[in-house]
């Protein structure tokens, strides 16, 4: 084949790929559940969740030009609903207390496991980049908010 010809081979299906319905995850912008909405969250850590986890799981997700591109877009579309689906800060007060102290746990383990936020995620979102200190800080906030749904 002729290099021309691979080229525009290759071009072709990059827009038919763009045709594919990329199922992309619904933004909503008025949650009234939303936790931090309903909860006095210390501002470092309100600032924590809202710039390394929100995008994934919240409703309010803020897409980057490069989310509407395929096949890129299929990757951050499939975070972000299967994110949702296990932890959706949007969600919040509509889980009993037992549900939020597991999730309150979960955060914790993923959080201090380095897990969270997924490591894709701060080499293109700098601001999120997490230091040991703004862990235990998320972590230590976790531990005391669970302990609180019980008292
Ligand atoms: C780029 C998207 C993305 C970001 C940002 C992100 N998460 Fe996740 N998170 C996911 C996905 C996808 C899953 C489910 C699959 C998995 O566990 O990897 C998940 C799973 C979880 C779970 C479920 C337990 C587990 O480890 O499976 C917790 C808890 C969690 N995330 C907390 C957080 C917290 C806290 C932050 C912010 C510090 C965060 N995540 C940032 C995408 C993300």
């Amino acid at each position: 084949m002729k290099k021309k010809t691979i080229w525009i081979t290759l071009l072709v299906i990059f827009i038919v790929v763009q045709l594919i319905p990329s199922g992309r995850p619904e933004v909503i912008k008025d949650n009234p559940n939303d936790l931090l909405l309903n909860n006095q969250v210390p501002t470092a850590v309100e600032s924590m969740l809202r710039t390394a986890c929100y995008d994934c799981h919240s409703n309010e997700s803020i897409y980057p030009w490069y989310a509407y591109i395929a096949p890129v877009s299929f990757l951050v579309n499939r975070d972000i609903r299967v994110g949702r689906e296990e932890l959706n800060f949007s969600d919040w007060e509509a889980f009993n207390k037992v549900e939020k102290a597991k999730l309150l746990d979960g955060i914790i383990e993923a959080v201090e496991a380095e897990e969270m936020p997924m490591a894709i995620y701060p080499p293109l979102h700098p601001e999120a980049k997490l230091s040991t200190e703004d862990r235990k800080v998320l972590t230590d906030w976790a531990e005391s908010f669970a302990e609180s749904l019980f008292e």
